[in-house]
């Protein structure tokens, strides 16, 4: 028997919350299309929705006199070697899962499928899902473990993205061992907090940002999973950097071990370009906060240290650690997750419940809300930052041509990939001011880095002007 609420429940229901004109066109809809609103309208949080959305209207950017700088952790510590080994160690023990967050809508990139399926590397075109499984299988075997993956999609790319999987015999690792699950989704709602309509039997709902990435886990029941399976930290990464290393020990070390950490979450940082760089920076106020780029004071994105340096220069590249623990405190919420609410004010189209006319704006009518990840380090005792180099660990995708673009993200893989090759003493054809003349990709099966490449060069020299697949 169906556990959704009859019409008569439904209707009592949306005039307690003021939103009866999602009912509107009941009388026009066939028995199907009356079924389906009834059950979305039963999974809308319509009796929290006020309080999201002044809560999301209300959230304060912390002022400038209450912000300092963070001191992040080196690559180069003097005890980075001990760090790594103990990285090493949860590794082997099992103790580390892989998590992809790959439900975001990739507008800006505008490829025609989930952005994971984009061909991101600069030879062989792979996607950037099959740059990830490979990471992911090459530590397994350095490692001698099985590194689960967790993989958050959309509903609008859900199916797609298991059909990738799946004709990809899931990249040659055991198909149980990566679990794909879809996040959730909010209702986008009309500045005088109406739910919008996306026709006369849907409300109009927008994903919850990847801050929703820690509920939908819990909901999926992935946090159980992993309760039970021994695994206490996951290794969060976004869809679109290829030159991410999912599975590093020193990251790993240092999140579980550093004197001030608790192990709750940790996260990475480059140091920014120049002030201008449009990125958001990890800030103390007095919590370490990551402040976006366009809520920092220019008193704050172009401040200077002593040296001169950038003094809040420590960009956010979207990678962490997290425990498992503290993701099942964080969602331990009527709402899901403590995480708080932001909103865009953006163009969407609906449904006119007065007229049944479909709308398309021309400015923007809605608000969107969402939640972000990085929130959650405001609720982490003792987070750490690892600073860490942004040739070898960030090549994003996030247009489809300038900035940030499979061109800009191909030449950093070329980059690092050089960079390895002359670190493990191989010799690289250049030009004669210095730059590398070949065009080279690594997989991450050679190699995991340049030592690999040093125990296991290439058979064959590299030719000036040559593309090559290592
Ligand atoms: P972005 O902020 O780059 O957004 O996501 P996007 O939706 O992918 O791209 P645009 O803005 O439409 O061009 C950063 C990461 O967070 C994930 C994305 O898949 C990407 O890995 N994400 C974003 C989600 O998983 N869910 C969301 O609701 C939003």
């Amino acid at each position: 028997m169906s556990n959704t609420p009859t019409l008569a429940e439904t209707r009592q229901r949306l005039e307690r919350t003021g939103q009866q004109h999602l009912l509107a066109f009941w009388d026009r809809l066939d028995e199907p299309r009356r079924a389906a609103l009834l059950a979305s309208v039963s999974r809308l949080p319509l009796e929290h929705l006020d309080s999201m959305l002044s809560q999301a209207a209300s959230l304060a950017k912390p002022a400038a006199a209450d912000i300092r700088p963070v001191r992040p952790y080196l690559r180069a510590m003097p005890d980075a070697e001990k760090f790594r080994s103990i990285g090493d160690d949860l590794v082997r023990r099992g103790k580390v899962a892989a998590f992809i967050v790959a439900g975001g809508q990739g507008t800006r990139l505008g490829w025609r499928g989930p952005k994971g399926t984009y061909p991101a590397t600069p030879v062989a075109g792979k996607p950037l899902f099959r740059v990830f499984a490979e990471q992911i299988l090459a530590a397994e075997r350095a490692y001698g473990v099985r590194i689960p993956w967790f993989v958050m999609t959309s509903e609008a790319n859900h199916d797609e993205t298991e059909r990738f999987f799946e004709d990809n015999r899931w990249f040659g690792r055991p198909r149980g061992d990566t679990m794909l699950f879809v996040q959730g989704m909010v209702p986008s709602v009309s500045r005088d907090g109406k739910v919008l309509l996306d026709s006369p039997h849907e409300p109009a709902l927008n994903p919850d940002g990847h801050g929703g990435s820690l509920k939908a886990l819990r909901e999926a029941g992935a946090l159980d999973h992993m309760q039970s399976s021994g695994i206490e930290h996951l290794c969060y990464f976004q869809v679109d950097n290829p030159n991410v290393h999912v599975i590093d020990p020193l990251f790993l070390g240092l999140h579980v071990a550093a004197p001030d950490s608790s192990a709750e979450m940790s996260s990475k940082s480059v140091l920014k370009r120049d002030v201008t760089e449009k990125v958001g920076v990890f800030v103390k106020a007095p919590r370490l906060t990551v402040l976006e780029y366009s809520d920092a004071p220019r008193e704050i994105s172009e401040a200077r240290d002593a040296d001169g340096g950038i003094l809040y220069g420590e960009g956010s590249i979207a990678i962490h650690v997290i425990g498992v623990e503290f993701i099942r405190k964080l969602t331990d919420h009527p709402l899901g997750s403590v995480l708080p609410w932001h909103r865009a004010i953006k163009k969407v189209p609906f449904v006119d419940p007065s007229t049944g006319e479909r709308v398309e704006p021309a400015e923007a009518n809605a608000i969107k809300l969402e939640s972000f990840v990085f929130d959650a380090l405001h609720e982490a005792e003792g987070p750490v930052v690892l600073r860490t180099d942004r040739v070898e660990e960030f090549a994003p995708i996030k247009n489809a041509t300038g900035e940030d673009s499979p061109a800009t993200s191909k030449a950093i893989q070329v980059e690092r990939a050089v960079r390895w090759l002359r670190e493990a003493g191989i010799p690289v054809p250049c030009h004669a001011n210095g730059q590398a003349d070949c065009t080279v990709e690594i997989s991450p099966l050679t190699a995991r880095g340049p030592e690999d490449l040093r125990r296991h060069p290439p058979s064959r020299p590299i030719a000036a002007g040559a593309e090559v697949l290592l």
